[in-house]
This record gives structure tokens, sequence and C-alpha cells, in this order.
């Protein structure tokens, strides 16, 4: 499978992705371009030390709508079947989501439907709650909406900051497993996606996939 992956920054749950396609943790798989809005995003330089193709598609002054086209021909013309936001901070135009249906996933720094938008570790911090986590979810035209494919929780601890959660919920997108099965569907209900074993990052959706 053909992923393209957009960020708009450091980059790492990207560089999480990119090594575990490389190392044949997610099989069959190849992460065919990065793409970045922001021409001085540090994870472009992640993406080219590993080797992948990077392009910078900026707003430059455009619509949203002419903007997500010219990110949607630079996926398109290289086969790109997932798309994988990992950072990528702009609200994608009902174009952009109908050109890959429910093949559009996102991850996310909170339980969802729990503090959607910027700064979500913030805002879990500043709410004090006790659990908060990640999720990983497809994407439709809606703030961090859409169905979701795995969360994971981080608890909240009394001495914690908002940068210590946030390092511990980051560690949890990238690496934690969450021993859990689930399933899913991509593309036109032709390919099915079964995982033993999920991991709450967008990687792990490859974990085991089977067509059906
Ligand atoms: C992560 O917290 C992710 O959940 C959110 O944006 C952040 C991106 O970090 N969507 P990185 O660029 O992957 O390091």
């Amino acid at each position: 499978m053909k992923i393209g992956i957009l960020i708009s920054g450091r980059g790492s749950n990207m560089v999480a992705l990119v090594d575990a396609v490389k190392s044949g943790e997610i099989p069959a798989s190849e992460v065919a371009v990065v793409i970045s809005d922001k021409a001085d995003a540090a994870g472009l330089a992640k993406a080219s030390e590993r080797g992948v193709e990077t392009v910078v598609v900026e707003r430059s002054g455009r619509s949203r709508v002419e903007h997500d086209a010219e990110i949607i021909s630079e996926l398109t013309k290289r086969g790109v079947e997932l798309v994988c936001l990992a950072g990528y901070m702009r609200l994608l135009s009902p174009l952009f989501v109908q050109a890959f249906p429910n093949k559009i996933i996102n991850i996310h720094p909170s339980l969802l439907p729990a503090f959607p938008g910027l700064d979500a570790q913030r805002q879990a911090f500043e709410a004090g709650v006790k659990i908060t986590g990640c999720t990983v979810h497809y994407v439709d035209e809606l703030l961090d909406h859409g169905e979701v494919i795995l969360q994971k929780e981080v608890a909240v601890l009394d001495d914690d900051t908002d940068e210590t959660l946030s390092a511990r919920i980051l560690e949890q997108e990238h690496t934690q497993s969450m021993s859990k099965r689930s399933e899913s569907w991509f593309a036109n209900k032709k390919l099915r996606c079964l995982f033993d074993s999920c991991y709450c990052t967008a990687k792990t959706i490859f974990m085991r996939r089977e067509i059906c």
C-alpha cells in the first residue's frame, strides 16, 4: 500500500511511521511522499534523511480548495492509497475528503470527542481530567472528527505539567501497544483491514492486513 503523509511541523509521528515501514513492522507498504504545507517544517529534513521524497505545498494566499487540489494532485500522481495526517495543522476541504473516501486518518492527542483542536493536552490539563490520551480516527470535513479507529488512555499525574503530560501522550502515539483487536474498512469497502495487535499510532493499522 502506498502511503502519503502530511505534516506541518516536527514530524515525530511521521518518523515513527516511516521507520515502521522501513523495518517491515508495517508490511507490504511504502511511504511514497511526505508533504508539508510549511517550507520550514522540521519533519522535512527527517523524511529526506530517511530517503523519502518530500514536497512542500504552501497555501500562498490561495483558497483552501485550491491548496487542497494541488496536494491531491501530488498524492494521486504517486498512486497514494492511504493518507496519514501526522501533525498536519489544516482542516481538509470536502474536496480532499471526497478524493480519498475512508482513506484518510489522523492522530490527535486526546480521547476524542474530548478536547478537539489546538493544544489538546493543555485543554485536558486545564480541565482537570484524570485520564486523557490519544486517538487515531478517520478524517471527515469537521475538526478532529470522524469515526474512531483506536484510542489509548494516559493518566494525568498530580505532579504533571503541560509538558510532561504532552511527552507521555506523544510516547503513546509513537509506540504503545494497545493489545486489542479491531477492524476497519478502507477504500471502496473491498479492502478489509484486520488488526491483531494495534498500537495507538497510524502505523499500527497495518500490523495485519487481509483482503477479502
Ligand atoms: C501530535 O501530538 C499529534 O497528535 C498532533 O500533532 C502533533 C504532531 O507531532 N496531531 P509531530 O509533528 O508528529 O511530532
